[in-house]
């Protein structure tokens, strides 16, 4: 069973229980990093815990969410090894599975309908990495850092 992670701050948690619904519902194992009571709290610790997880657990992917998706994705960009793409719309999030192999998504519950970001999780989870002329620009940011 194909696990992810899932994080966000307290701006997007009617938009993660809903993913966290649909995703169960289709079969994956869903581990919730928080935040769920609410309270303001901090993204980018929530964006490091996740990617760290994630980067940890080899064929996992993330979910990251934020009241844009700006702030959690800059924090989950800075764990090496991740690759979080912060997308609005269903063709980004096609291309950031296929031309930058990105093991998290990231997107704002503040900009866009719980309907659409269920729409770009499927999108991503579904689409392939298309390696090729790519694999070597990932090894790059891959390996800066290490
Ligand atoms: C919280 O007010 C907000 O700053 C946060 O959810 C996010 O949008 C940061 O990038």
């Amino acid at each position: 069973m194909k696990r992810i992670y899932i994080g966000n701050d307290h701006t997007a948690i009617e938009m993660k229980n809903a993913i966290k619904k649909h995703l169960i519902e289709n079969g994956y194992e869903v581990v919730d990093v928080g935040n769920n009571d609410g309270n303001s709290c901090n993204y980018a610790n929530i964006g490091i815990t996740l990617a760290e997880a994630v980067v940890a657990d080899k064929d996992s992917k993330g979910i990251a969410l934020c009241g844009t998706g700006i702030g959690i994705s800059i924090a989950a960009n800075k764990v090496q090894g991740a690759r979080a793409g912060l997308v609005y719309e269903v063709q980004t999030a096609e291309l950031t599975r296929q031309h930058n192999n990105a093991n998290i998504l990231a997107t704002g519950a503040r900009l866009i309908a719980v309907d659409k970001a269920i729409l770009l999780v499927d999108t991503f989870l579904n689409t392939e990495f298309e390696g090729g002329r790519h694999h070597e620009r990932v090894g790059t940011l891959d390996e800066y850092n290490k």
